[in-house]
């Protein structure tokens, strides 16, 4: 017998991390628990992410749909074909995300009106809102990047104030559950001299107080933390909303604030997550995909350039290390030879990957590895990066640091050892979780170098798509730069799924 399912609605959904993983939830017939209504994201490159990944699973049960899915992957169907073979799950697939992108503020007609016409349609079953309104005021590169700006006033930048946005679906949606996620900034963040997070908290416990609208009062519940008293869930420390992911199977140090508001006639008392014995590193999670060189970014990019350029540096960067470890001279950090700029071969599964991993990664296994492609980088940079990454292994997974930088390398920045750049380069070790994955990774890849220096190269969209926890056949179009991006803000499915099972304890 298939149980209630209940209805999801995404705002500011980005490429769907957080959609990804409720919908992945099982009830204990198997079936699919959450059904996305509607996912709203106003950038145009993560809602065509969306919409793919949202055609997908309407077609993934039917064989020749999966076969055909798969032809788009390998290349040798266009996304038009594709949604012409499946006209019906192609319309569904874009009313689900609302035929094109929709900013929260700007185009709430459309978005209300068809929230409404969800709930309507969905009946008494249990209804969730998820999602994270972004802030300026919340992010450290935020508030940065605002003091720079002449006159800026906190207090009247609308984007400090989305979250109003998510006050008003919650009045429109009444759902039985909220899932709210933000950055760690939002716990300090302040406007006109006011800390926000309490003021936050108080407003989604009531929104009918804000929006003027008749709505249920909730209860914030932390996913980490179990209330004192669950009947009235308060806690003493606000970084008790705080989730680390890496504690919880995803291969990453992400710290998130994410909030679980239970409608507070509902009764429940919701369970928390449950901590994995071991974090996951990340070689266990890159170290079978293809190998690949970088590029570069300004002349004419040829292999065996590269070759003799990589090995030249690895001369060089012997030598500074043997000043520093007495190990250095074994280490051999010759390039690997021929190696490609992008690979679309079958994806290999380790032994050494964690069996949650290789679960999750390869429950729907792709035709071929996804969205691995390299950057161009600037050649003085290769230097640098083929040094990090040596470094770090010799150092057993401690990247250095602007200081530990030999004077031959340092880039031409006035400050360069003053601690202002103490990070301007991080190999992700082999034997850790990776550092979180911020859509910063789309500028350039200082912070997220791959620590093998014969590949001496950023990670790629997939390989961050992995520390991220995408299932290995989750599409990311547009450009590589919107890519990074999108992968860099979302939600890790693989937490989300988690945060999905206790709800959908909670509701059934
Ligand atoms: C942090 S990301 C969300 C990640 C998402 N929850 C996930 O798990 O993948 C925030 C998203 O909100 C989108 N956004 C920002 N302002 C918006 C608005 N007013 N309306 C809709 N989307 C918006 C951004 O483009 C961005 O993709």
């Amino acid at each position: 017998m298939k149980t209630k399912e209940a209805l999801v609605i995404d705002l500011f959904a980005g490429p769907g991390g957080l959609g990804e993983g409720f919908s992945s939830v099982k009830d204990g017939n198997g079936h699919a628990f959450f059904k996305i209504g509607v996912s709203v994201e106003k950038e145009a490159s993560a809602h065509k992410t969306l919409t793919t990944r949202a055609f997908y699973r309407k077609i993934k049960d039917s064989g020749i749909g999966l076969n055909s899915y798969n032809d788009y992957l390998l290349g040798n169907l266009t996304r038009e074909e594709l949604f012409s073979r499946f006209p019906l799950e192609a319309k569904e697939a874009q009313q689900e995300t609302l035929y094109t992108p929709h900013a929260l503020g700007d185009d709430n007609d459309d978005i209300h009106q068809r929230i409404e016409e969800l709930v309507k349609a969905h009946g008494n079953k249990p209804r969730v809102v998820i999602g994270g309104p972004p802030c300026q005021a919340y992010s450290l590169a935020g508030r940065s990047r605002n003091a720079g700006i002449k006159d800026y006033k906190a207090e009247k930048d609308h984007r400090n104030f989305l979250y109003k946005e998510y006050l008003k679906v919650l009045s429109i949606a009444q759902p039985d559950v909220f899932v709210m996620e933000n950055v760690r900034g939002i716990l300090s963040a302040k406007i006109d001299g006011e800390i926000m997070f309490p003021r936050i908290l108080k407003d989604l416990r009531a929104p009918g107080r804000v929006t003027k609208i008749a709505t249920p009062r909730y209860k914030v519940f932390s996913l980490v933390v179990k209330a004192k008293d669950a009947t009235n869930p308060v806690y003493d420390d606000p970084s008790d909303f705080l989730i680390k992911s890496e504690n919880y199977g995803v291969p990453q140090a992400r710290h998130r604030v994410i909030l679980l508001g239970v409608r507070a006639d509902l009764g429940g008392i919701p369970g928390t997550l449950i901590p994995f014995d071991h974090q996951s590193t990340v070689e266990q999670v890159l170290g079978e995909l293809p190998k690949l060189r970088s590029g570069f970014s300004k002349r004419k990019d040829i292999t065996k350039d590269w070759e003799t350029t990589i090995s030249k540096n690895a001369t060089t960067i012997n030598r500074l290390l043997k000043e520093r470890f007495k190990q250095a001279g074994a280490l051999d950090i010759k390039p690997l030879k021929k190696l490609a700029r992008s690979a679309s071969q079958p994806v290999e599964y380790p032994r050494q990957m964690p069996k949650h991993l290789i679960e999750w990664y390869r429950a729907e296994k792709p035709p071929c590895v996804l969205n691995h492609e390299t950057r161009g980088h600037m050649e003085s940079d290769f230097l640098r990066y083929a040094f990090s990454a040596a470094y770090t292994q010799l150092s057993d997974g401690t990247s250095p640091k602007a200081r530990d930088f030999p004077d031959d390398l340092a880039p031409a920045h006035e400050n360069w050892k003053s601690g202002a750049h103490a990070d301007r380069f991080r190999t992700q070790a082999a034997n850790k979780c990776s550092t979180t994955v911020t859509s910063h990774i789309s500028k350039d890849g200082h912070y997220f170098i791959h620590y093998d220096p014969k590949q001496c190269r950023s990670l790629t969209v997939r390989e961050a798509a992995r520390l991220q926890t995408f299932p290995d056949n989750y599409l990311f179009e547009g450009n590589r730069t919107q890519q990074y991006v999108q992968v860099g803000n979302a939600v890790p499915p693989y937490l989300a799924q988690q945060i999905g099972r206790i709800v959908l304890e909670l509701l059934t």
